[in-house]
């Protein structure tokens, strides 16, 4: 028996929150270890839609959450969200939601930078959330963020805050947006800080002592490895390292208790925001895929880009990422095609390249090779089985283990939390 680590293998919205919330049947306890509610996780129980974006996944099965230190925190956004999913009965209480008190705090003048930023970017735009993510992990790794803890002290704040508005009135100014002023800043903290602090506390301990208790961890990863900051396509990427070694320094717990690392991927390509997408789709193929696949981002409802499913890219995923097995999703999107493209590499600039270099005028010049296969005419949706899949479909997939170099582990083929197909238990040694 082990943990499980569920990481995106693309470029995000590769369907985490449906493959965590079926696995948080067999978890004792789910956590979430970085980004913020830049992530969207959908999951469909029934005919009960829930959205969720800080929160870990779990909380809908009733199981334990944990927010780590590792996720950026918009007090504002979590109170409202925690309000969203009881109004659908969901119980979000101190006994089933337990955040790091030495997680980072998002507050409103990270979101109006962000946004004024990229407003000057024009053209060159990262097409961030427009949440203040990069800002909140900037002043993280600066050591002037507010963090949980601090709202139990109002002199911690009110220092902190000092320096926080010098340096951010400073750059809001100079982009010519509006600055803060720091007694409403303040007030507004004080006023939210009993709220949050009711569910705050050292994580890292009562994770130890899960962990000792034979207690089963799942770890929910955000964005994907395509979109980590050390590892993606930068500068077109979010601002904290999504590969499953953060699941450890996130959390509070060594690097040897992830256990198992599930990384999840799309059977074709997604992406929102800008950078290269060398698989990246057009015409109507691309369009359809948008349209059967109902691809709109879960936080801003942007339309996703799509494409055929990137093997080279998931490869290099796999290898950067740490990825023991894939959950290949969003099957049942490709029915009825009547053939269908795997990139296997780029030509770039002439030369046959196999992984996305990191110079960004190289990944953006990637070309993809294609191989086609066959598509099929019946139907996957819903399949339970291999014996449920068309042949053809049982083909596509075992090609794609193949090119990554990956076992697929689990097979999904709705958004429904039991059309999933369980190829081996991830949390099965
Ligand atoms: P996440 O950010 O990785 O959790 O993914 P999102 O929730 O943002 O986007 C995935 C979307 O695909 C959601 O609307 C899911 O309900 C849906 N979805 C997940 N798995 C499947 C599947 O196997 N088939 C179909 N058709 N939809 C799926
Ligand atoms: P989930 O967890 C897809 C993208 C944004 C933008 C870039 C940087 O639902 O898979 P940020 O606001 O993080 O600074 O934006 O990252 N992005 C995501 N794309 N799914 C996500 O999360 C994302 N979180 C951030 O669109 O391109
Ligand atoms: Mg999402």
């Amino acid at each position: 028996m082990t943990n499980v680590a569920v990481i995106g293998a693309q470029w995000g919205d590769e369907g985490k929150g449906k493959v965590v919330d079926w696995l948080a049947s067999r978890a004792d306890v789910v956590v979430r270890y970085q980004g913020g509610h830049n992530a969207g996780h959908t999951l469909v129980v029934g005919k009960e839609t829930y959205k969720l974006s800080l929160l870990p996944s779990g909380l809908v099965r009733g199981k334990l959450g944990v927010i780590g230190n590792g996720v950026v925190i918009d007090p504002e956004a979590l109170l409202s969200e925690i309000a969203r999913v009881q109004a659908q009965g969901l119980s979000v209480t101190p006994e089933t939601l337990r955040i790091a008190d030495n997680a980072v705090l998002i507050l409103p003048m990270h979101g109006a930078l962000d946004r004024a930023r990229e407003g000057a970017r024009g053209d060159r735009k990262i097409g961030t959330t427009g949440r203040g993510i990069g800002p909140a992990y900037e002043d993280k790794v600066a050591r002037r963020a507010i963090r949980v803890a601090d709202l139990a002290e109002p002199e911690t704040l009110d220092a902190k805050l000092d320096e926080l508005l010098r340096h951010h009135n400073t750059l809001l100014a100079s982009l010519g947006a509006p600055i803060f002023e720091k007694a409403a800043v303040l007030a507004r903290l004080l006023e939210l800080a009993p709220s949050i602090l009711q569910y705050a506390e050292p994580v890292w301990e009562r994770l130890d002592g899960l962990r000792k208790g034979g207690k089963r961890i799942l770890f929910e990863g955000a964005q994907a490895v395509m979109l980590d900051v050390d590892h993606g396509t930068y500068p077109y990427v979010t601002s904290s390292n999504t590969v499953a070694a953060t699941a450890a320094s996130g959390a509070g717990i060594g690097p040897q208790a992830v256990g198992f690392v599930l990384g999840i991927a799309k059977a074709y390509t997604t992406r929102v925001g800008s950078g290269p997408f060398p698989s990246e789709l057009h015409d109507d193929i691309g369009k359809g895929l948008g349209a059967r696949g109902h691809e709109f981002g879960t936080v801003t409802g942007r339309p996703r880009r799509c494409g055929w499913f990137d093997a080279a890219m998931v490869r290099q995923a796999v290898k950067v990422g740490g990825i023991q097995g894939l959950a290949l999703t969003k099957l049942d999107v490709l029915d009825g095609l009547a053939e269908l493209k795997i990139c296997t590499g780029y030509r770039i600039r002439g030369e046959l390249v196999s992984h996305l270099p990191a110079a960004p005028g190289a990944q953006a010049a990637a070309e993809p090779i294609y191989e086609t296969m066959e598509g099929w005419s019946g139907s996957s949706r819903g399949a339970k089985s291999w014996a449920d899949l068309p042949a053809q479909a049982v083909k596509y997939v075992r090609r794609i283990e193949e090119l990554t170099e990956a076992p697929v582990t689990l097979v999904s083929t709705s958004p429904e939390r039991d059309d999933t197909i369980m190829v081996r238990d991830p949390f099965q040694d």
